[in-house]
C-alpha cells in the first residue's frame, strides 16, 4: 500500500494506525477526517535531526500551518519543539490559543493588513517574512508606535521555474510574492531594511513553488540565495545570519509517485550551501524551511460513505460520495490525483471503472476520475488517501455543506480534535 501506517484486516478492512476504517466510522460518521499523529511526527524529526545535521548549528523547521492548522496541530509542533509558519491572523491566533511558543513563530503573507501587522508584534512573534517595501514600511512604524524592534526577513523571488502546478509555482519573477533579484527591487528591498531603526533584518527567504519531487529546483535556488548573501555582504557589510528556503518538497499521492528521500535532499543542500558559503568568503548563515505537506498530508485519510451510484451506458459511471470539493477541493482546482480504496471491500476485485463524485451542485464537483474499484453499493465505504495537507485547511462550506471532525490517531486512541459541524453552525453567523 502506499504508506506503512495502512493494512488490511482479516474482516478485509483498510486499517490505519492499526484502526479499522469501518469500526472508524462506525464511532465517528462520514465524511471523516483521520490524522495519524505518529506519521506527523516521524516527519518532523526527519526533518529536523538532517537540518540539524546538515547546516549550521541552530537550523530547524517551520511547519507551514496553512496546510492543516487546528490548536491539536501547533501543541503537536511546540512537542516537537520545531517552529510554525502562520500566513495569516487566523492561523496565529490559533497558534496562540493553542499555547505555541510566540516566539517560534513567523509570520508569512503577501498582503498583511495593518491589523494583522499590528496583531503580530503585538504577540510577540518572533520574526516577520516580509513581503513588499509597503509592508516593511507599516512593519517598522508599528514596532515604532509599540516600543520595540521587530526581527524580520525579506522574502525573495530567485527566479526558479520548479515546473510544477501553475497554481502552486511561487518563485518565478513574474510571482506575486516577494522581491525580485533579478530586477534589482532585492536590493532596494534590503537598503531601505537597514535603514530602518525598528526592524531588524535577519536575513532572506525564498518559496519557490509546492509538490516538487526534484530536488534540483531547491539545489538552484539556495546557490543563488547564496550569491545574493555574497553580495549584500560586499555591497553593504550586511552579515547574514538566516537563509530560509521555503517549504515545496513533494508527497506520494499515487503508487506511480517517486519515493522521496527527504533526508537525504536535505543533506545535499547542506552540502551546496557550505561549499558555496566558503567558495563567495561569507559565513554560513542558519538554514530555516517550511515545509507543510510534506509533514502533514501522508498523515491524512478521508473516509466517506457511498450514496448514489449512476451507470450511463457507454459513457461514465459515477459513485457520489457524502462530501466532495467541500472537504478536497484539490482535484477541482488542481485536477490532482489521489488514491482511492474500497475500505471496507478491501479483497474484492476492481473490476468497476468510475468519476467518484462529490454532493456539491457542481459538475466539477469531483474526487478523482478513472478509479477503479469493485462493484459499489450504496452504503459502502470508500478513503481517499493522503489529504492531511490543502484538504481541511481549504474546506469550504460550499451549500452550506457542514465540514467534517478532524480525528486524530494517537498514542491512547482516536480523539476528536476538531468537531463536525452541525447544521446550527450553518448559521451560527446569520444576523
Ligand atoms: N512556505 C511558504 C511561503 C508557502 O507559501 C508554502 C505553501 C509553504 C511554505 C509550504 O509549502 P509545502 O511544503 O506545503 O509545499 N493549496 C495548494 C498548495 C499551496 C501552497 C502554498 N504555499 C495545494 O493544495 O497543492
Amino acid at each position: 500500500m502506499l504508506y506503512e501506517n495502512l493494512a488490511l484486516n482479516e474482516r478485509g478492512h483498510l486499517t490505519i494506525a492499526g484502526y479499522d476504517a469501518s469500526k472508524l466510522v462506525a464511532q465517528f460518521g462520514t465524511p471523516l477526517f483521520l490524522v495519524d499523529e505518529a506519521v506527523i511526527r516521524r516527519q518532523c524529526r526527519t526533518y529536523l535531526t538532517a537540518m540539524q545535521e546538515s547546516f549550521r548549528q541552530g537550523s530547524f523547521p517551520l511547519y507551514a500551518s496553512k496546510a492543516l492548522s487546528c490548536k491539536a496541530i501547533y501543541r503537536l509542533m511546540a512537542e516537537e519543539g520545531i517552529g510554525v509558519d502562520v500566513s495569516s491572523a487566523g492561523e496565529l491566533y490559533t497558534a496562540r490559543a493553542a499555547g505555541f511558543p510566540m516566539e517560534r513563530i513567523y509570520f508569512h503573507g503577501n498582503n498583511k493588513t495593518d491589523a494583522d501587522i499590528r496583531f503580530g508584534i503585538e504577540c510577540g512573534v518572533g520574526c516577520f517574512i516580509c513581503d513588499s517595501e509597503d509592508e516593511l514600511l507599516v512593519v517598522d512604524r508599528q514596532a515604532q508606535d509599540l516600543g520595540t524592534c521587530q526581527k524580520i526577513i525579506l522574502r525573495l523571488t530567485p527566479g526558479i521555474d520548479p515546473h510544477t502546478h501553475e497554481k502552486i509555482n511561487t518563485g518565478r519573477i513574474d510571482s506575486k510574492f516577494g522581491a525580485a533579484i533579478e530586477t534589482g527591487q532585492a536590493e532596494k528591498l534590503v537598503q531601505l531594511a537597514l535603514r530602518l531603526s525598528h526592524v531588524e533584518l535577519l536575513g532572506f527567504h525564498c518559496h519557490i513553488g509546492s509538490q516538487i519531487f526534484d530536488h534540483k529546483p531547491f539545489c538552484d535556488a539556495a546557490i543563488l540565495m547564496v550569491d545574493f548573501i555574497a553580495e549584500m555582504s560586499s555591497h553593504y557589510g550586511y552579515k547574514t545570519k538566516v537563509l530560509d528556503l521555503g517549504g515545496g518538497m513533494a508527497v506520494r499521492y499515487a503508487e506511480g509517485d517517486p519515493v522521496i528521500d527527504y533526508g537525504k535532499n536535505i543533506r545535499h543542500i547542506g552540502i551546496l550551501i557550505r561549499e558555496a558559503c566558503a567558495k563567495a568568503g561569507v559565513e554560513e548563515p542558519i538554514v530555516l524551511m517550511e515545509p507543510g505537506r510534506s509533514i502533514v498530508a501522508a498523515a491524512g485519510i478521508t473516509l466517506y460513505t457511498v450514496g448514489s451510484i449512476k451507470k450511463i451506458p457507454g459513457f461514465k459511471n459515477y459513485v457520489s460520495v457524502d462530501g466532495g470539493m467541500t472537504d478536497n477541493p484539490r482535484y477541482t482546482l488542481y485536477g490532482s490525483a489521489y488514491t482511492v480504496l474500497a475500505a471496507d471491500n478491501m479483497n474484492a476485485n476492481l473490476d468497476f471503472c468510475c468519476t467518484v463524485a462529490g454532493r456539491c451542485c457542481e459538475s466539477g464537483d469531483l474526487i478523482q476520475e478513472n478509479v477503479l474499484l469493485p462493484e459499489m453499493h450504496r452504503g459502502d465505504l470508500l478513503a481517499v488517501l493522503t489529504t492531511g495537507a490543502y484538504n481541511y485547511s481549504m474546506a469550504s462550506n460550499y451549500n452550506r455543506v457542514p465540514r467534517p471532525p478532524l480525528v486524530f490517531l494517537g498514542e491512547n486512541g482516536p480523539w476528536t480534535a476538531v468537531r463536525r459541524e452541525t447544521l446550527d453552525d450553518m448559521i451560527k453567523l446569520d444576523l
